[in-house]
């Protein structure tokens, strides 16, 4: 078969590509760094297997530009960027990689946290740019005794919940479907949704991104929080309304947020490319690409590029259930197939 893969980590040099073709002897295996989309799948044309990641686009155009396409792996947990729907009627299995990194997004939850708590990237800079040891502009806070709002207790959310337990922080939590046993050894409650979001001195969100769930965060709800709130945003982008979150910053009403994800981060990540292409109608939220462009300016907030699942551990578990989906696939026993 043909196998594809967009997306392949930076670091996947020559040997660990080799070693990928050696599991697939009997199929043609090729390799891009770039993400799938509409401008680029007329050069694989012939793709039985395709593997992508998160800012993949497979959308109908997409599927139907692939007219052998029969397996899709998304390297990622969320297939939101995959038109499953679109796939089960065209008689195309998708598999996800269900459980990587649990842990280590639930570490990045407390490095963007503690970030926000203890001013570290604000302190390194003043001392590196300006020889600053002065610590007016530096005092934090504690995480002990506070209490941390948990939207979303899946397989990320506790062990969220297990480290802020360590901090001494105090957890409130709501889930769609809460798990009242692991609640109980772990001392905390489940609360309602606005329970949750107006009792917090620090929110953090771990449901998947769900037409749903779209701006789960809101203006409506972000009036109800206390004031002085810190958001964390490791999930999803557009589980939070980007101009609500702006206001709420601008408030005052959100001191701080640390985001690892941010409404439309795909255009984000091309537009120098888009810009520059004479395809500018490509992008379709001018609005939003320009509001996440004042959340990254905004002193308050901290935003990194989509890592929080990128350690080494977990880009190891990713390959290693990759190499098992596409071996399960051909072999006629596909394994983590979605919906
Ligand atoms: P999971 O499926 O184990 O848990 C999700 C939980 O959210 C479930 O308990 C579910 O009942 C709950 N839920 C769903 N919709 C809800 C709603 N509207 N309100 C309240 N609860 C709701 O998923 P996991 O592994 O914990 O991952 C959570 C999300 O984190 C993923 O869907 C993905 O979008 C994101 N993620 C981000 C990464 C990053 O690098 N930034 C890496 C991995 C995942």
């Amino acid at each position: 078969m043909k196998i594809v893969f967009f997306e392949i980590f930076n670091e996947i040099q020559d040997k660990e590509k080799k070693a990928l073709e050696k599991l697939f002897p009997n199929d043609e295996v090729s390799f891009f760094i770039e993400r799938l989309s509409e401008e680029n799948v007329n050069s694989v044309k012939d793709a039985e297997i395709v593997s992508v990641f998160t800012n993949s686009s497979v959308n109908k155009k997409v599927i139907d530009s692939l007219p052998k396409l029969k397996f899709i792996n998304t390297s990622s947990t969320g297939f939101e960027h995959i038109d499953t729907d679109y796939c089960a009627r065209k008689g195309i299995k998708v598999s996800n990689v269900p459980a990587y990194g649990s842990v280590t997004v639930a570490e990045f939850v407390f490095a963007l946290l503690l970030n926000l708590s203890r001013k570290v990237e604000k302190a390194n800079n003043q001392l590196r740019q300006e020889d600053n040891f002065n610590i007016d502009a530096l005092r934090g806070f504690d995480l002990k005794g506070k209490i941390l709002g948990v939207i979303g207790t899946g397989k990320i959310g506790k062990n969220v919940i297990k480290i802020a337990r360590g901090f001494g922080m105090n957890v409130i939590a709501y889930d769609l479907y809460p798990d009242l046993v692991f609640a109980k050894e772990n001392n905390f409650e489940y609360k309602s949704f606005v329970e949750v979001i107006s009792n917090s001195d620090v929110i953090t969100l771990h449901t998947p991104y769900t037409k749903e769930n779209h701006h789960l965060i809101n203006k409506e709800n972000i009036i109800k929080m206390k004031e002085g709130v810190y958001l964390i945003n490791t999930a999803r982008g557009a589980l939070i309304d980007t101009e609500a979150l702006l206001w709420g910053l601008k408030k005052g009403i959100i001191a701080g947020a640390g985001l690892d994800v941010l409404e439309d981060e795909r255009n984000l990540k091309e537009e120098i490319k888009i810009l520059t292409s004479g395809k500018i109608n490509a992008i379709k939220n001018y609005k939003t690409l320009l509001q996440d462009h004042a959340l990254i300016d905004m002193p308050q907030v901290i935003v990194t590029p989509h890592i929080a699942f990128y350690s080494k551990e977990a880009e190891e578990e990713i390959m290693k259930v990759t190499v098992s989906n596409i071996a399960g696939f051909i072999s006629n026993n596909p394994i983590n197939l979605v919906k």
